[in-house]
């Protein structure tokens, strides 16, 4: 067995914490297991929970979109969560629940060795970047995270919510299709 495959089967039985009670899958994370960039979003929805994938509902399909616009798809690149299992009724991982889950996610990310990390909304930048992070003001900065280089944008939710921050992402897509050429070997 792979390490991938042991570590998905070790975090498909995981009961860490109390969001094991309700899922209907984990949503362990999906994608290129070579990929040099990585999307990290905060934890499934109702959709994702259901299908077991990340970002399968309206922001996945605004997600897919962002990704299309700077040459981008979900085969090339991997893409997971904070959190493996779905906060009820959407709310916030708490952070005793981001601490249980992390190592999770800690251990693709040592896989993988991503060049780059896009993080998608807050709570991915206050866990990946640094805890005060604020995403109106800082997002599209760069930040390392180990060897990687690390950015962030808004949630594709929020993006949804209010179409004006749109144009501010826009930017931050080039900008990271940029860093993607000039750093990646494989991705372009
Ligand atoms: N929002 C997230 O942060 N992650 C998902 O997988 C879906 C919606």
């Amino acid at each position: 067995m792979s390490e991938w495959e042991a570590l998905e089967n070790e975090c498909r039985s995981c009961r860490n914490c109390s969001l094991h009670i309700e899922r209907t899958n984990v949503v362990f994370g999906i994608g290129s297991r070579e990929a040099e960039v990585v999307f990290i979003g905060e934890g499934p929805g109702r959709q994702e929970d259901l299908l077991g994938e990340p970002f399968v509902g309206r922001a996945g399909k605004l997600l897919d979109d962002m990704l299309s616009l700077i040459n981008l798809d979900r085969k090339r690149i991997y893409i997971a969560n904070i959190v493996k299992c779905r906060p009820p009724n959407n709310r916030d991982p708490l952070p005793e629940e981001q601490n249980n889950c992390f190592h999770w996610l800690d251990r693709q990310l040592t896989l993988l060795s991503p060049r780059i990390i896009i993080c998608l909304g807050r709570i991915s930048a206050m866990r990946l970047i640094k805890q005060d992070f604020r995403i109106t003001k800082e997002h599209g900065l760069w930040f390392k995270y180990g060897e990687s280089d690390i950015t962030a944008i808004y949630h594709p939710s929020a993006l949804l919510r209010d179409p004006g921050k749109r144009p501010e992402t826009f930017v931050d897509l080039k900008a990271i299709q940029k860093r993607i050429k000039d750093t990646c070997v494989r991705t372009y």
